[in-house]
């Protein structure tokens, strides 16, 4: 019997926003979920495809799954893959949606000259790795949302957070700094897998490659 019969593919995807975005791009490459993922509290999916089975997870859990196989594929920001630190899985295709930045952010005007800095964020790794790469010392101040508070409560001098129109920076007198990084979605793969179960990964690849050149209008 063939590797399509046989085995069963399981795809992470992360929920929020990022799967809004993501839902069309899976139908465009023939995968739909078998029920309306946005409306239900289950966790786990069957799809139109008998051998595809569809997680919702939070994004920063999706790298755990396929790093340690209980899902072959993760639908991720790439924030969440830059911030688990691991290489234990392919970073194979870059989605193109949710596309942002994660940038150092500071009280507008405010001069961050001091020998070490206080840094506030929930990607604790990303900006220990950043800030390192500087040669600056920091103190950093691991924050599970409302960063943008941090420095002007007096807790951090600046912050490292995601940046997409940057409203909620300027709303609470905070301006963006540095680029860190651009960030968007990508999918990852998990090591076994894509030997295991190589025609069927591919097959996906391919179509969620085409998905998103359709979907790019100028195919940027
Ligand atoms: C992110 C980020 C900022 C905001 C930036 O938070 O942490 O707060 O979006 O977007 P903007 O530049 O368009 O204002 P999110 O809404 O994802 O919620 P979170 O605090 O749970 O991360």
């Amino acid at each position: 019997m063939s590797e399509k019969h046989t085995q069963k593919l399981v795809i992470a995807l992360t929920k929020g926003r990022i799967l809004d975005e993501v839902l069309p791009l899976l139908e465009k490459a023939g995968v739909i979920p078998a029920e309306d993922i946005t409306r239900s509290r289950k966790l786990i999916f069957d799809s139109n495809l008998p051998n595809v089975q569809l997680m919702v997870i939070r994004g920063s859990d999706v790298p755990t799954y396929v790093e340690l196989g209980s899902a072959d594929i993760g639908i991720a920001g790439k924030d969440m893959i830059l911030e688990y630190g691991s290489r234990g899985f392919y970073e194979p295709l870059d989605l193109k949606i949710a596309r942002c930045r994660m940038m150092t952010a500071a009280p507008v005007g405010s001069i961050l000259n001091m020998p070490r800095l206080k840094v506030a964020s929930k990607f604790v790794n990303i900006a220990r790795d950043y800030f390192s790469g500087l040669g600056q010392q920091v103190d950093i101040i691991k924050l599970n949302g409302a960063l943008e508070l941090a420095p002007i409560m007096g807790l951090a001098d600046c912050i490292v957070d995601i940046v997409d129109t940057g409203k909620t920076l300027s709303a609470n007198g905070l301006e963006p700094r540095a680029l860190i990084t651009e960030i968007s979605t990508r999918v990852i793969v998990n090591r076994a897998s894509m030997k295991i179960k190589h025609t069927m990964v591919q097959d996906l690849l391919q179509r969620l490659q085409k998905a998103v050149e359709s979907s790019q209008p100028n195919g940027s």
